[in-house]
Order: C-alpha cells, then sequence, then structure tokens
C-alpha cells in the first residue's frame, strides 16, 4: 500500500510533506518523493529507496511553496526505481499527481495516449494519470480530475495539484483509503490518520466514490460526479501508535481485517469477459505450458502451507502432477528436476533464504520458476522467471494473514488460467471458479461475525498446553495454517493431523478435555470425518467444528461450532483459515503475549 500525504495552507509545505510520509514508513515503501508549486512552477523531487534518501536530496535543493503532496510508494507495476516513483506529471508538469491502489486498465490507456503521442517514461500505472489529466485538460483542474477519474477502472486514492491553479489541492477515493484533515488556514490529505495527526485530530474519511476540493481555508466534499457531500468531521481520540494500526490494537488483527481488500486487490486486472486474464502477467506461452509434466511448489511455513492448497487446486485442474516441497529440505535433496518441470516458489517476503536457494537451485536444473511474491523488486521476484505479486500490501505483523489468503488467490488464478489454456476444465467451470473468486471479498468480511464467538472459544483453550486441529483433504491444509498460527503465537503446543490418519498412533494423545478443532467443510468427505470426530468426542475431547452455515449435522457431534459463509469447497480453506487466524490471536491475548512480534520469529528469515 502506498502512502499519500497533501498540503495546502500558510506553511512551507516541504517538512509537512516529509514529517506526514515518516508517519506513514511502518507500512512499507520502496522510494518516495514530493510535488510542491513554488509560486511559478511544480517542482518535483523522489527518489528510489528510503525517506533520508529523499531528505539528502531536499537538502542539496530545497522545495520551496505552501501547496505540494507527497508519497512513499509499495510497488505494484513497475520495480523500485526513481522513474517509477510518484509523484508523476505531465509532459509540461502542469499537472502532479500521487496515487495509492491499482488502475485496471492502464495498459488500454497508455495505448491511447501513446497513439495521441504522449511518451511514457515509467513503468507505472499511475503515470497514466498524469497524461491523462493533460489530455483532458478543460481549464478547470475540477472538472478536469472529475474527466479523467471517469476513464479509470480499479482501485485508486488520489492527491492532485495543477500549475494553473495552484490555490487548489484534489483529492479523489476510489476504493483506497484517503482522509482529508481539517486544520486552521491550513488543510491536509493523507492515506492515513497517523500522517496528520500532529496538526489535527478533525478528519474527513472519503467514501468510495467521493472527492474532496481543498483550498487553504476551505473543504468541498463531493461526489466525482459533482454532486455536493454534507457531512460532519469526525475527532480522532486514538494516539499516534493506535492509528498506525487503523484504530485496531495491533497489525496483526489489522492485517486480518484487511483481506477482503487485499483479496479485491489481487484479483484485481487479472479477470476478463468472466475468465482469468493473466496473459499482460505471465509469458508463458500456450505452448510452453502444454510442454509442463509436472509442478513443484516450494516454500516454508504459511507459504507452505499455501502451498498445499496449490496441490489441490493444480491437480483438480490441469491434472498434472503436483509435488509441495519445504525449501530447506527440497534444496539439499537433489530433487528431480526437468526442462518440463515448472517450479512454483512462495514468498511473502520474497527474501526467505531457504526458498531463494531452492529458487537457484532449480533454475540450475533447467526448470522454469514462477514465484507468487508480495513484494515487487525482492529478490525471489527478480530471479524468477515469472512473477504473480499478491497485492496485499506490506504485512507488519510476523505471523502471515493476508499473504496466506492472497497466495490462495495467486493460485486460484494461475490453476483455473492454466485450465484454461490447457483446456482440461470447460469453459463453464472455469467462469464458475471465477464468479466464486469474485464473492470471496464478501464472504470473508461475513466470516468476521464468529469474532466474539471466537474471543470467548479463546478464553476457554488458553489454558490448555496441547491442542489438534483435524481435518480430510482441503480442511488438512487449512488446518496445518491453523496450528501454525496457534504454535507461534499463543506458544500452545498444538499438532494439525489428517483426520484419517489418527488412529495410527497419535489418537494415544486425546485426553478429557482437550480442545480439538476439526474442520468439517469438504462435502464429499463429511461422513468420514463424522468418524473422525466421534473417536476424538469417544476420549472425551472437546471438539469445535468448523462448517458451512447450510450444514445441521455437525452440531449433532460436536460441542460447539463455527460457521463460515458458503462458497464452493474448493474455495473455503480462504473463509475457514479467517476463524483460525482469529482463534490464533486472541488465544495469544489471553495469554498475555506479543501479537505483533513473537519470541524468536523474524518476519522474514533471510539466514539458514
Ligand atoms: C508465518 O506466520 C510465519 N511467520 C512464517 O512461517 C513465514 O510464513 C515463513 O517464514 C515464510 O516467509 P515468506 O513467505 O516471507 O517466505
Amino acid at each position: 500500500m502506498c502512502g499519500i500525504v497533501g498540503y495546502i495552507g500558510a506553511k512551507q509545505a516541504q517538512q509537512i510533506l516529509l514529517e506526514g510520509l515518516s508517519k506513514l514508513e511502518y507500512r512499507g515503501y520502496d522510494s518516495a518523493g514530493l510535488a510542491i508549486y513554488n509560486g511559478e512552477v511544480i517542482q518535483i523531487e523522489k527518489t528510489k529507496g528510503r525517506l533520508k534518501d529523499l531528505a539528502d536530496r531536499l537538502s542539496v535543493s530545497e522545495l520551496t511553496g505552501h501547496i505540494g503532496i507527497g508519497h512513499t510508494r509499495w510497488a505494484t507495476h513497475g520495480k523500485p526505481s526513481d522513474q517509477n516513483a510518484h509523484p508523476h506529471t505531465d509532459p509540461e508538469t502542469r499537472f502532479a499527481v500521487v496515487h495509492n491502489g491499482i488502475i485496471e486498465n492502464y495498459m488500454e490507456l497508455r495505448e491511447e495516449l501513446t497513439a495521441k503521442g504522449y511518451h511514457f517514461v515509467s513503468e507505472t500505472d499511475t503515470e497514466v494519470i498524469a497524461k491523462l489529466l493533460a489530455d483532458v485538460d478543460d481549464g478547470d483542474l475540477v472538472s478536469t480530475v472529475q474527466k479523467a477519474v471517469s476513464h479509470l477502472t480499479g482501485a485508486f486514492a488520489l492527491g492532485v495539484i495543477n500549475q494553473a491553479e495552484p490555490d487548489k489541492l484534489v483529492a479523489v477515493r476510489f476504493a483506497s483509503p484517503l482522509v482529508v484533515g481539517v486544520g486552521k488556514g491550513e488543510n491536509f490529505i493523507a492515506s492515513d490518520i497517523p500522517a496528520i495527526l500532529k496538526y489535527t485530530r478533525d478528519v474527513y474519511v472519503l467514501e468510495d466514490g467521493e472527492m474532496a476540493v481543498l483550498t487553504e481555508d476551505q473543504v468541498h466534499l463531493m461526489k466525482t460526479d459533482g454532486t455536493p457531500v454534507k457531512r460532519k468531521t469526525m475527532r480522532v481520540t486514538w494516539d499516534m501508535e493506535t492509528a498506525e494500526k487503523g484504530g485496531y490494537d495491533h497489525f496483526m488483527l489489522k492485517e486480518i481485517h484487511e483481506q477482503p481488500q487485499a483479496i479485491r486487490d489481487t484479483l484485481s486486472g487479472r479477470l476478463k469477459d468472466g475468465l482469468v486474464d493473466l496473459s499482460g502477467e505471465i509469458s508463458l506461452l500456450p505452448q510452453e505450458i502444454f510442454q509442463i509434466d509436472r509442478i513443484q511448489i516450494v516454500a516454508c511455513g504459511t507459504a507452505y502451507h499455501a502451498g498445499l492448497i496449490g496441490k489441490y487446486v493444480f491437480e483438480k485442474f490441469t491434472r498434472l502432477p503436483v509435488e509441495v516441497e519445504i525449501a530447506s529440505e527440497y534444496r539439499y535433496r537433489n530433487p528431480i528436476i526437468t526442462d518440463r518441470t515448472l517450479v512454483i516458489v512462495i514468498s511473502q517476503s520474497g527474501e526467505t533464504a531457504d526458498t531463494l536457494a531452492a529458487l537457484r537451485e532449480a533454475q540450475k536444473s533447467g526448470a522454469k520458476v514462477l514465484a507468487i511474491t508480495n513484494v515487487v523488486g525482492s529478490s525471489v521476484a527478480r530471479e524468477a522467471n515469472e512473477v504473480i505479486t499478491t497485492w496485499a500490501g506490506p504485512e507488519i505483523a510476523v505471523a502471515s494473514t493476508k499473504a496466506y489468503t492472497t497466495q490462495l488467490i495467486a493460485l486460484y488464478l494461475l490453476a483455473t488460467y492454466f485450465a484454461q489454456v490447457l483446456g482440461t476444465k470447460d469453459e463453464n467451470e472455469c467462469r464458475e471458479v471465477v464468479k466464486s473468486l469474485q464473492q470471496l471479498p464478501v464472504q470473508v468480511e461475513k466470516t468476521f461475525d464468529c469474532e466474539t464467538e471466537i474471543k470467548e472459544l479463546a478464553s476457554k483453550i488458553a489454558d490448555h498446553e496441547h491442542l489438534f486441529y483435524l481435518g480430510r483433504g482441503l480442511d488438512h491444509a487449512v488446518a496445518l495454517e491453523g496450528s501454525l498460527k496457534m504454535k507461534e503465537l499463543s506458544y500452545i503446543h498444538s499438532e494439525a493431523y489428517a483426520a484419517g490418519e489418527l488412529k495410527h498412533g497419535p489418537l494415544a494423545l486425546i485426553e478429557e478435555g482437550i480442545p480439538v478443532i476439526s474442520l468439517a467443510t469438504q462435502e464429499s468427505i463429511f461422513e468420514k470425518m463424522i468418524s473422525n470426530i466421534q473417536e476424538v468426542k469417544a476420549r472425551g475431547a472437546y471438539v469445535v467444528g468448523i462448517a458451512k452455515e447450510d450444514n445441521t449435522e455437525l452440531q449433532k457431534t460436536v460441542d460447539q461450532v463455527i460457521y463460515i459463509p458458503p462458497i464452493i469447497d474448493l474455495l473455503v480453506p480462504v473463509l475457514t483459515v479467517v476463524p483460525l487466524q482469529l482463534l490464533s490471536y486472541y488465544t495469544c491475548l489471553e495469554r498475555g503475549f506479543d501479537v505483533d512480534k513473537p519470541r524468536n520469529l523474524a518476519k522474514s528469515v533471510t539466514v539458514e
């Protein structure tokens, strides 16, 4: 997620913008820049790297002026570089724009503008907005922005200044957060409240499809069609730390709740006419995809658990054999790889040493490597032959949540795309999957309804030192992820087992009162799961079932059921993982441990 700050008022803008951006640094970024109008022209200073690098440049050539916009970039389209950093401008620098989000139709707009003679200097989707503003400029900043925005599809929060009307700063919000800070003789815009908390606690939170026109002493809200909007300002009572977490107590809880938007963003620009379209990202030609005779998915930790779901999906959709491997094992096992092997590496950080080593091992043996990663420009992203980026935005909490669910989305998209190319699934089946993928953000939002129940369950299990998670098929893969979350957050010893395997030994561990979380969402093996649940119930376990809300059977067998909204079986993991993430979060709180920074763990394991 990028960071946006804007200022208009009596003070010099540069320091206010820099300080505001520094309050957004926690969000993660790879480049930064400012645009300030100095009374004659819009001056731009931007750089790859940190805010300190930008400040160093500004210490040599300060930008003076009372109106400006600033940006910290989290790369989505185009690697981290000076040219790709924001703000972006039109050729005459009449407009400067900063953007957070994804313009889905930027390629077609870029082609149209190129045909009109515009020359692009960056790889970003944002630069298209700057050229579009110049192209539709009718001499009035507000209506020019409205015209430009009407051409955009996707998610965008924008800050725009214009040399011809330097007394106005225009902000637009569509699916990416943006707030307006109301000061005395000065006004602000920001992606997030921490950036302006030092100057004002009175804010307007823009809603989708709204825009704001700021002058030094006024703020006008309207819809992007010009319809005026009347609303009172919100008084922010948060302290700075709470504000950085968006009002949540911890980054992990914020990131759990960001999953609907992260899924929406990861889907955006990758669905076309009801099917998956990765042609703009995957350079593999159809004949190269036909050449693949096996897939190996290699990762660590939570990313490995995402890979386990990927195995089911790819084998179901392509009938290609898929092996899922722990990177630290794979890299030393002299794996069997040919030039017909596709190796998929999954890594949120893109810097995990074992996963990077596995990538290099695979390439050395002639395999093509496709990376699924959350960090554009990371080592894994740079070295892989193909990259699918999860647009989850920076994940701050050590325990991975939104990265996992967006990795699943990337795997569903890829497997469906392969099935479309290979013809291993008929088009209607692919359309059904796409329709269900598009339902996920709303369905994930609905899973949060169980949060109170989960909180109560956490208080029940927090005193136990042993826990079991059971599941079959996809539910087993999710059980592994739920168990890892519980281990790394609450430090409770937790085992996840394939339910059918319990009687081959681990059943001996089941004793009176032990909590057993049993996932039973897969209709085709539901009866088998009931039998396994009865095995542990008979030995005194306290069984918490997880099932789809239309299931009325499970409650007859278990002590408590957590229900998830309906979705096709294949996509259920995206929903069932949410109560498990919440359970580990609230159990950790019950036990008084550090949610965002669990003991002994690092966010990115860059060493062996
Ligand atoms: C997940 O909650 C853990 N923090 C950890 O297992 C993590 O998933 C693993 O280290 C892999 O990290 P990566 O996705 O950045 O490669």
